[in-house]
């Protein structure tokens, strides 16, 4: 079965009892059980499982190839659940160039655990071998990343964790699995965002982990969920399951706006730099292309005037919404530098673009005039 029928129909039976096509919605917190315990349909409580939630696993483990997967509250919380499962004085390496969060947890949270992390330039092999040790135990990779859309070979990187004994994880939340299959390409373990494309509306908040293989990975990061409560509420997992089956056509027609409005801004005097794969100059070009179906539907860009430019566009710009976050229906952008504390790292002159579903030219019109 093709990818796109299969995001249609994984974990879409129709309900036993009813003939339900839509799913049915399991709000209850309670399972009844017999007398010493015994589970009737496999489910006790809902902090450690629950139907609904049950029906988005399958289909997050189908879609991105996985044997299993795990939802949580949200990409956070899906991140957490594997990084802290990290030994002690264990190495962990991440991208230079990644979303905020992973660089908060690591230096908040896993520092105080003395897990050493160290931040690479994932997209330069030689920089990732030369960096491991024998603590490492992980490499964490994210490609495209965010918010310079930097490319990872990911097979390259699997076999190279492979070689060093310790486990790969991509984070896909930008790429999705509509184009890229990071377990296809010797991954262990895939992040997901979930708030972002599968909710595809800006309306839900969910992270997910699939893995290659349901062994202890899996079970230490599904205990610590039980355990700790990082669980997907039913209704965000219905919706986000929702969101799977009109994946592939929503990622479609978001990769043809961004490729569209990415050649029109790689016109543009203002601009110093056009941070999308899907351009022939990208330096993650050629990878990009081996192992994703298309360039995907973000883009960052660093205007020639620098900050005060980046900020003037910003706030011209009348279809797109300032605002964070990324994969709904609408098209935004963000100004990452000033939303990312104390010490930002993005940039001054760069500007994040969640590429909508609107009329392509209707926001390229939108660009030429906020940079009039
Ligand atoms: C690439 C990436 N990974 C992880 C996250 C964290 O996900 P969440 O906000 O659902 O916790 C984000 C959020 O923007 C993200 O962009």
């Amino acid at each position: 079965m093709r990818d796109q029928t299969l995001a249609v129909h994984a974990g879409a039976a129709p309900d036993p009892e009813t003939g339900a096509v839509a799913p049915p919605l399991h709000l209850s917190t309670t399972f009844a059980h017999g007398p010493a315990g015994e589970r009737r349909a496999g489910f006790e409580y809902q902090r450690e499982d629950n139907p609904t939630q049950a029906r988005l696993e399958s289909a997050l483990a189908a879609m991105e190839h996985g044997r299993a997967a795990l939802a949580f509250a949200s990409g956070m919380a899906a991140m957490s659940a594997l990084l802290e499962g990290l030994p002690a004085d264990s190495q962990l390496l991440i991208p230079d160039d990644c979303y905020t969060g992973l660089r908060v947890l690591a230096t908040d949270f896993l520092a105080t655990r003395s897990i050493a992390v160290q931040a690479v330039d994932m997209a330069d092999i030689d920089v990732v071998r030369a960096a491991l040790t024998p603590r490492t135990r992980m490499i964490w990779c994210e490609t495209p990343s965010n918010p310079r859309l930097k490319i990872a070979d990911i097979g390259a990187l699997a076999d190279l964790a492979q070689r060093a004994g310790c486990v790969l994880v991509c984070d896909n939340t930008f790429a999705t699995p509509v184009l890229q299959n990071p377990l296809d390409l010797g991954a262990d373990v895939v992040m997901h965002s979930t708030t972002k494309y599968f909710g595809g509306h800006s309306d839900v908040m969910g992270g997910a982990l699939v893995f290659a293989e349901r062994g202890a990975l899996h079970d230490a990061a599904a205990h610590r969920r039980h355990v700790t409560g990082g669980i997907a509420a039913p209704f965000n997992s219905w919706l986000i399951l929702r969101g799977c089956r009109s994946l592939h056509a929503r990622m479609a027609m978001h990769c043809t706006n961004a490729h569209g409005l990415a050649h029109f801004l790689a016109t543009r005097p203002e601009m110093a730099r056009v941070n999308y794969p899907g351009l022939i100059a990208h330096p993650g070009h050629d990878v990009a292309m081996r192992q994703m179906r298309a360039g995907g539907a973000m883009l960052s860009v660093e205007l020639a005037g620098g900050r005060e430019a980046a900020l003037r566009v910003a706030s011209r710009l009348k279809l797109f919404t300032n605002a964070t976050s990324l994969g709904g229906a609408e098209s935004l952008v963000e100004h990452r530098a000033s939303v990312e504390g104390a010490h930002p790292v993005s940039p001054p002159n760069l500007l994040r673009v969640s590429v909508g579903l609107e009329h392509v030219d209707d926001l390229i019109e939108d660009w030429a005039q906020a940079l009039a």
